[in-house]
């Protein structure tokens, strides 16, 4: 951390008054440390391994919603406000998603990669699935919907979601969704959702017993399952190319034979990780783990 924090000092981080637009406050070095440190070591992320000017921006995007201008205040408020923290997480990560996104990926699953997985994994275990991730729960139910509608794989699985915010976590448990944010889910799953009290849906029990929520951060690499298909779609994107690296080669390591790990539209495999995988599908960016 001692060296990323040397990085970190380099940087400035400016927060514009929205309410006395002339006036600039420059963060100083000490407090752009104070308030890493803060996070990492009491909500647990190591926000200096994230994409600088990405932290910044959304630190800037929180301080302009409460109108603080002050960086001391701010850093008295966090230890002041039990509510700050999980307004701080949330102001840092981006929880965009929905079911079944980049549907024609999730065609590539049903065609390729489970047919594929579910004949070739030892058949004395289940087959372990991963959303890394996982925001809501929207990519490990679009995936648990996949798999339950398609019994024929006569196999067990089981799916795992993780996160780092414990708020999105709260959600992905509770499995409550409202009937807009279902439109995605396509027609030959819709037998499988349950309208629940208040206009709001959940899933049949199959389809929520699958699925299993744990919070944990990308950057702890000790606590990567062993899996043999990994979704980490649209979580890499926060972080530095050598950050990157480092999670590729442990999502390799963590990889079964011949699994397979997708990322997301946006994102590619870092340089460093070309040699750990083949690419089975560019577009979608689908890749399978060479065998060593
Ligand atoms: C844009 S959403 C992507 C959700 C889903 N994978 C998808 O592609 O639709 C990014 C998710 O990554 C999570 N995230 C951000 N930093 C993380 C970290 N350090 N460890 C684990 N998850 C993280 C966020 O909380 C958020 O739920």
């Amino acid at each position: 951390m001692g060296n990323r924090v040397g990085n970190h000092r380099r940087q400035v981080l400016t927060i514009l008054d929205p309410v006395v637009e002339d006036i600039t406050h420059v963060w100083t070095t000490d407090q752009q440390d104070r308030l890493c440190r803060w996070i990492h070591q009491t909500l647990g992320i190591d926000v200096c391994s994230y994409k600088q000017p990405y932290v910044h921006r959304r630190i800037q995007a929180r301080l302009r919603k409460l109108r603080i201008s002050d960086p001391e205040k701010y850093l008295a408020l966090l230890e002041k406000d039990p509510a700050e923290p999980d307004h701080l997480i949330n102001a840092l990560t981006v929880n965009v998603t929905q079911f079944f996104r980049n549907p024609s990926t999730f065609a590539m699953l049903e065609e390729k990669v489970y047919p594929e997985l579910f004949q070739m994994a030892d058949p004395g275990r289940p087959v372990r699935i991963w959303s890394l991730g996982c925001a809501g729960g929207e990519e490990p139910f679009s995936m648990s919907l996949q798999l339950a509608v398609h019994r024929a794989y006569h196999r067990r699985y089981r799916i795992l979601g993780t996160d780092v915010s414990h708020a999105v976590l709260d959600r992905a448990r509770k499995a409550l969704y409202d009937a807009d944010q279902l439109d995605s889910v396509p027609e030959k799953y819709r037998r499988e959702i349950q309208a629940q009290e208040e206009g709001r849906f959940t899933f049949s029990r199959t389809i929520k017993q699958a699925v299993r929520f744990r919070r944990q951060d990308i950057l702890d690499l000790d606590q990567y399952p062993i899996s043999d298909l990994v979704l980490c779609r649209n979580v890499l994107i926060y972080f530095d190319r050598t950050r990157q690296a480092e999670i590729l080669h442990r999502l390799a390591f963590c990889l079964a034979d011949d699994g397979y790990l997708v990322l997301g539209r946006a994102e590619t495999l870092a340089v460093e990780a070309r040699d750990l995988f083949d690419c089975v599908d560019s577009a979608e960016r689908i890749y399978r783990k060479k065998r060593s």
